[in-house]
């Protein structure tokens, strides 16, 4: 309904149940790239499987917990930037991102998550957000690193994935500190 641009050609808005098939015709381009990096339940195969994700996320949204939103390039759905997390009692939340292949290195999810940061310092007055990743997920890092989050440290053999645990990297940023950059 309402989108918020991000460029001349991308733009920023809620991602829906009536955008499921819209939101599984992007999975399938994007499947196979994020499986590695994001949670289980996240990588759907149809139709149904991608309203149930996007059910999920309206119910959090509901509850004044979790937000999807999608990001159009070119009026083509290639990603999207969400709060896996929203706990606005303790003042705590979590961003999470993904992209299809061809739209990695455009520089899309940056000021996307910086969109999603700055509502929920200012707007909702939350004090810190989290990042997890993969530990070798150096593209992810990359961005936590961009908004300017501290790396806390490791949550060792944390994520199994295809017979190897792997670490996951927690990275974090308080309000003052993006206030003061
Ligand atoms: C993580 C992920 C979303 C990062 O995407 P990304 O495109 O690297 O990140 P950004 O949108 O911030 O773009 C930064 C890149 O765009 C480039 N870029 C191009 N045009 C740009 C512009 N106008 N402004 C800023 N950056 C630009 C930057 O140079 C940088 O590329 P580089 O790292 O090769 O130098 C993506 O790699 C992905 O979907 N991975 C798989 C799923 C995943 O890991 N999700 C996260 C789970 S924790």
């Amino acid at each position: 309904m309402f989108s918020l641009p991000l460029r001349d050609d991308a733009r920023l808005a809620p991602l829906e149940i009536w955008h499921a098939e819209e939101f599984a015709a992007h999975l399938d381009r994007a499947r196979e790239h994020i499986r590695p990096w994001v949670g289980a339940g996240f990588i759907t195969v149809d139709v149904d499987g991608a309203r149930a994700t996007l059910r999920r996320y309206a119910e959090r949204q509901a509850a004044d917990g979790g937000r999807l939103y999608g990001i159009w390039l070119d009026g083509t759905l290639v990603g999207g930037v969400m709060f896996v997390d929203f706990d606005a009692t303790s003042g705590s939340c979590e961003i999470g991102c993904w992209l299809e292949p061809d739209a990695e290195g455009h520089g899309l999810i940056t000021p996307a998550c910086g969109t999603l940061l700055d509502w929920a310092f200012t707007t909702r007055s939350l004090h810190r957000a989290e990042w997890h990743c993969r530990a070798d997920n150096e593209r992810s890092a990359a961005v936590a690193k961009r908004l300017g989050m501290t790396l806390e440290g490791v949550q060792r053999e944390s994520w199994p994935y295809d017979g190897t645990r792997h670490g996951t990297q927690l990275w974090a940023i308080l309000a003052p500190e993006w206030r003061a950059q």
